[in-house]
């Protein structure tokens, strides 16, 4: 199982693959989370309107692709993704937008290589099956977090989807399921009780954090880091947790949850991070 994988603590986690070095969400930014040290990865997945799944983090496709730029496009803005085909999807460029807006300066500074600059041209935003696969390939442990599709309330049906790829792509013991939708995390568990959940938490922790992860047979617990204290940690690994706050950028802060006893730490900076460790 995912775990298996990873036999200690204090593990870098490259947020939607290596954020800072490449567009995120891309295979671009998976590799170079790969090649730059990650651990495991952590990607979003998402349905189109035809019912397929893709790795996309916005509810809405105009900060990462150029859909904007698109006159085909251009009546249907504000672009949701889920009124998109996965044809339509394919079409757009998920990558130009990261080398013209260097969002994390690493382009000014010289952290991204020239030649994975001139790759993001063209990226295109991936399908479930492609990033498994690719995962399998190189046996890289993934933190797939399932997107919680608030336009859909109740319907738990894209866990059964989510469910059957991974079972296709042979990738069951590389796969954690994370989710801030702890119903669907709840629905996996009763789906494969063998693949290992995390529950995603922002804004308030729940009343019996212990209690709560038991309830949904999650082992895992990811919160923002903004609510998280070193405390809590201590408590929580104590009792057999695994920790992985998100969104770590600051390396001092990384280092100090990693003693206190995290298990991951969920960043943008994969290679800084490694560097630190
Ligand atoms: O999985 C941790 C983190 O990715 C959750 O927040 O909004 O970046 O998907 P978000
Ligand atoms: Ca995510």
């Amino acid at each position: 199982m995912f775990f298996d994988h990873l036999q200690s603590a204090g593990y870098v986690c490259a947020h939607r693959g290596a954020r800072a070095l490449a567009p995120e969400n891309t295979m671009l930014a998976a590799e170079l989370g790969l090649v730059h040290g990650a651990d495991f990865w952590e990607m979003d997945v998402q349905r189109t309107a035809d019912g397929e799944l893709v790795v996309f983090h916005d509810d809405d496709l105009g900060r990462t692709t150029d859909v904007s730029a698109r006159h085909e496009f251009c009546e249907r803005a504000p672009w949701p993704l889920r009124l998109f085909s996965l044809e339509e999807l394919r079409s757009l460029d998920a990558g130009t937008w990261f080398a013209e807006s260097d969002p994390y300066g690493t382009i000014a500074r010289g952290e991204v290589r020239p030649a994975d600059l001139g790759r993001m041209r063209g990226q295109r935003i991936p399908s479930l099956e492609k990033v498994l696969a690719f995962t399998r390939r190189n046996d890289f442990p993934m933190n797939l977090e399932i997107k919680d599709l608030e336009y859909a309330p109740g319907d738990l049906s894209i866990v059964s989807q989510v469910l059957r790829r991974i079972r296709e792509a042979k990738a069951e013991d590389l796969i954690l399921v994370s989710s801030f939708n702890h119903d669907y995390l709840a629905e996996m568990h009763r789906l494969a009780p063998e693949i290992p959940l995390a529950a995603l938490v922002e804004g308030d922790h729940p009343e019996n954090i212990e209690r709560h992860l038991a309830d949904l047979g999650a082992v895992g617990y990811h919160p923002d880091e903004a609510i998280l204290d070193e405390d809590m940690v201590r408590r929580l690994t104590g009792a057999g947790i695994h920790v992985s706050p998100y969104t770590v950028n600051d390396m001092d802060r990384a280092l100090s949850l990693i003693e206190a006893g995290c298990f991951g730490i969920i960043t943008d900076f994969t290679h800084t991070l490694r560097k630190r460790l």
